[in-house]
């Protein structure tokens, strides 16, 4: 008889075991531990629940209003709170200390759903992954109660990398403060939290700076732009800038979704909006006859770098971001820096020979230690494009690797921090395709969803320089993209690739790229009930 009672347990745990499998909801990025519950057993959201947040840090009402920006969209209302749990059906946020930083335990059962975490954003995260188990038609059919029924089940979660970054140009085409919202919230759905914010450039300068009010009354502007691969100019003025109070909002914003601003202010070239703006900080000045950019690429002209205005100018351009933006790391460029002018300038050519300096990749080393120096002491962190390793850097300078992995490798082997965004896997401004057929024109190359996700960090490092691989970006350059539509297009679903590169284990036999691509597809679903635009596709470049 006990045999056949035991028997029987072991064909109804079977049976629940097969349960959890095809019942474990689609979660993206993949957590580090889902484990099920019994079939059929639900927490059952309904205007009754109550938020009971008990995380008492001082971002613990963003977690609140987080809850409540998911509930609405279900319910169409906010629910209750309470300071302590009384009888059953609460949503509870808890603190626990012995979790990571970013970690979280997100506990659904029939009687509560309970949240642990260290921190608020660990919270916060929970609740992207809860936005993720509720069923999407529930999302889909609002105030269907039927629908907002959460399967039984514990998710174990902290992300991998403590930088996940998403950058988006500002620059060749304009974003308005709710498109940069919108790409926060999005961002937010993937648990990302360090958004690059690409200001400046030849195209235009976007960021209003007090003490130089004509960096955005001129250089945010540009007569025309470019049509095609630069084959023509369409002779409309464009122009855009982002005043103090616009980037306050924002830095806000992003600060109650847990991600940190990285402005990126340009520095030595890709400035012309600086120079059409003040000549004096070119090499040639007035002579330099200088226009903010209509064409895409990098223009010739460049800061002068002979005279200590133009390093006056940068600190005190640095000096307003600083106090705009409160996160540790400034970016400040330093990509394809034309040198050339450089090398005709006499005061470029007097700082070179009074510093000792062999070259001009060595001036544009000798102007990132300034700034960098200039950034230290405001208790600030330089991060530059990998360039900056070309004539010398100093060891605290982080780099972010673009040209491939091979200057996050190089900085990584030296022992300085990196941050990982090779354009063959990282650009999400290439082509989603191979053959192009059904995509809007791009800016080149080739990174289908597929690519994006085989990303691996640590390629070709050893273990000890693995530890200085702070994360992972995807880069959304701007020049071939004019509307909101189509710059979530390019986002999505590529930026869920990397999304997830940084927060689940990268290693490549982690990863089942099929298994990730029906997790992509699922949720799709839900880009679609936010009304994100995405592209359909997310089998090129993988066998089907
Ligand atoms: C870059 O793509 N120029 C960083
Ligand atoms: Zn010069």
């Amino acid at each position: 008889m006990k045999k056949v009672l035991l028997s029987l347990l072991a064909v109804i745990l079977a049976a629940n075991i097969h349960a959890q499998i095809t019942d474990a909801p689609s979660i993206l990025p993949k957590p580090t531990k889902t484990t099920m519950g019994l079939a059929n057993c639900f927490f059952e959201l309904t205007p009754d629940t109550k938020i009971v947040n008990l995380l008492g840090d001082s971002d613990a009402k963003s977690i609140t209003k987080e809850v409540n920006r998911i509930v609405q969209e279900l319910l169409g209302e906010k629910l209750k709170t309470a300071t302590s749990v009384k009888g059953d059906n609460n949503i509870i946020i808890r603190k626990n200390n012995s979790l990571a930083t970013e970690g979280y335990i997100l506990d659904i059962a029939p009687e509560n759903i309970i949240i642990q975490a260290k921190s608020a954003a660990g919270a916060f995260y929970a609740l992207q992954t809860l936005k993720q188990i509720i069923p999407v038609q529930a999302f889909e059919t609002p105030i269907d109660l039927e629908v907002v029924k959460l399967p039984a089940m514990k998710v174990e979660d902290a992300p991998h990398f403590a930088y996940r970054g998403f950058m988006l140009d500002c620059s060749r085409h304009f974003w308005s403060v709710e498109t940069v919202k919108e790409v926060i919230d999005i961002m937010a759905m993937h648990k990302m939290n360090r958004f690059h914010w690409h200001l400046t450039e030849d195209q235009g300068w976007r960021i209003e700076i007090k003490k130089y009010p004509l960096l955005t009354e001129i250089g945010s502007l540009r007569e025309q732009t470019t049509t095609g691969h630069n084959e023509g100019l369409d002779g409309i003025p464009y122009g855009g800038y982002y005043s103090q109070k616009d980037i306050k909002e924002i830095v806000k914003y992003a600060a109650e979704r847990f991600i940190t601003i990285i402005p990126e202010i340009e520095i030595p070239g890709h400035s012309l909006g600086a120079l059409c703006a003040y000549p004096w900080l070119g090499c040639r000045g007035e002579e330099g006859n200088y226009k903010t950019w209509s064409y895409w690429g990098v223009s010739p002209q460049i800061a002068c770098a002979g005279k200590e205005s133009t390093f006056k100018f940068w600190e005190d351009v640095l000096g307003e971001v600083i106090k705009l933006f409160p996160g540790e790391y400034i970016h400040i460029g330093g990509d394809e820096a034309p040198r050339d002018e450089w090398k005709v300038c006499p005061l470029c050519q007097q700082r070179i020979k009074e510093n000792g300096l062999k070259n001009e990749a060595e001036l544009q080393s000798y102007v990132t230690h300034r700034i960098e120096e200039y950034l230290n002491k405001h208790g600030r962190k330089l991060i530059g494009w990998d360039e900056i390793l070309e004539g010398g850097v100093s060891q605290s300078a982080t780099i972010m690797s673009w040209r491939g992995a091979s200057g996050g490798i190089k900085a990584a082997q030296k022992g300085n921090y990196a941050i990982m965004t090779p354009n063959d896997f990282c650009y999400l401004d290439y082509f989603q395709t191979k053959d192009r057929k059904d995509e809007p024109d791009a800016i080149g190359g080739y990174v289908p969803l597929a690519k994006s996700y085989s990303l691996n960090p640590y390629d070709k490092l050893t273990a000890e320089q693995q530890k200085y691989i702070l994360g992972v970006q995807g880069n959304l350059w701007c020049e071939y993209i004019p509307t909101p539509m189509q710059l979530q297009y390019m986002a999505l679903p590529r930026l869920g690739a990397l999304a997830e590169i940084g927060w689940s284990n990268p290693a490549p036999e982690k990863k089942d790229t099929n298994e990730f691509i029906e997790r992509a597809k699922h949720l799709s679903r839900y880009y679609a009930v936010f009304g994100w635009n995405f592209a359909k596709h997310f089998y090129d470049g993988v066998e089907e």
